[in-house]
């Protein structure tokens, strides 16, 4: 077995701004034995996320240069001296951005993945994974949806946009509203993906194209974006109104703290709740999730929106077009034909 290569991806310079290819290297190495209390994974998917972006700064729980990166993946026990994993499982766990790991089950998440019969395999990176874990917990705990609600999601097209989309309707929200990067991805969020009204945040201020898409206001706001698309969102909701502030992806790569929300009194007058969403406070939500969306992901009513990039050779590339907005759900990279 140790006569077989694996890869890795180092990041070997800090990022400024945003990240470029020749700040990352792929790195050969002899596929490891697993030694007692471990098992040898093979990589099947790997995710690549926005959360990465800043971890490649630096600092505490950063990123170290020269070593390999963390994400989540799945992948298949080739050997195990573990006794809780068997050889042939497919396991989670988060030694991704490499071909083969050694993996222990129960540290840092580790664990077989459940056998849902019927569900794909890239649903448990996307839909059922953290990206799926994020919305599920911003609509039904931090935001706490109720039905006839009407809800704005931006990044709408992207992981957790889509996840929140279909979520949100299955919890009997009224009205959908999503922003995105492009005219394709506002078609597919009014089209497949079955939004109420979509607008491409480049073709004029979010806060006026949010108030043509949602004249009486919104309810809830599902912020993966931050900065103007907070702002306008604020302008938006009704009194009583609900912000779950999941992530602010227009400020990962600026060299500024953004300008907006300059309007974040009216917090004040409306009686609004903000509140921030981080999944690794939810994960007891896990079992909830799949019992919540299998049965729809069986039937077809839920897709798993993914835009998979094959080959570990392009993983940068995956990561970087991410960044960049060429996924139309959540982006990961494929290992094996
Ligand atoms: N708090 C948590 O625990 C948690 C967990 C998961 C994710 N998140 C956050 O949730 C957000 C979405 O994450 P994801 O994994 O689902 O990624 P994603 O939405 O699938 O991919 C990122 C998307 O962000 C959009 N984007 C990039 N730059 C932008 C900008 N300047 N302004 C507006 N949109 C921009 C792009 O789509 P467009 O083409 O539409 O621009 C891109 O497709 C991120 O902010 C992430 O940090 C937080």
């Amino acid at each position: 077995m140790t006569t077989r290569t694996a890869h890795a991806v180092h990041l070997t310079a800090r990022p400024s701004g945003f990240p470029t290819p020749d700040g990352f290297a792929r790195v050969s190495f002899p596929v490891p034995e697993p030694a007692p209390g471990t098992a040898l994974v093979e990589n099947l998917l790997l995710s690549v996320d926005p959360y990465h972006r800043g971890l490649m700064d630096g600092g505490e729980g950063g990123f170290d240069l020269h070593a390999p990166l963390e994400g989540r993946s799945v992948g298949r026990v080739l050997a195990s001296r573990d006794p809780g994993l068997a050889e042939g499982d497919l396991v989670f766990h988060r030694s991704g951005w490499r071909t083969h790991a050694l993996v222990t089950r129960g540290v840092d998440g580790t664990r077989p993945l459940p056998a849902h019969e019927g569900v794909p395999l890239e649903a448990y990176l996307s839909i059922l994974g953290g990206t799926g874990l994020t919305a599920y917990a911003a609509l039904t705990r931090t935001a706490a949806l109720r039905e006839g609600e009407d809800l704005f999601v931006s990044a709408a097209a992207g992981g957790v946009g889509t996840a929140t989309g279909h979520i949100a309707r299955l919890l009997g929200a009224r009205r959908i509203i999503g922003s995105a990067g492009s005219a394709e991805k506002v078609r597919r969020l009014t089209g497949a993906l079955g939004f109420d009204a979509a607008f491409d945040y480049h073709d004029g201020p979010v806060g006026e194209q949010l108030a043509q898409a949602a004249p009486d206001g919104i309810d809830v706001y599902v912020d993966n974006v931050g900065g103007d698309h907070l702002e306008g969102a604020i302008d938006s909701l009704r009194e009583f109104g609900r912000i779950a502030w999941v992530g602010a992806i227009s400020t990962y790569n600026a060299d500024r703290a953004p300008a907006a929300p300059r309007n974040l009194f009216e917090v004040v007058h409306k009686s609004l709740r903000v509140e921030g969403v981080l999944v690794r406070h939810h994960t007891n939500l896990q079992e909830e999730l799949e019992e919540f969306l299998v049965p729809h992901l069986r039937s077809g009513a839920v897709g798993t929106d993914t835009t998979v990039v094959q080959g570990f050779e392009h993983t940068v590339d995956a990561f970087l077009g991410m960044l960049r907005g060429e996924n139309l759900g959540k982006m990961l990279v494929r290992l094996t034909d």
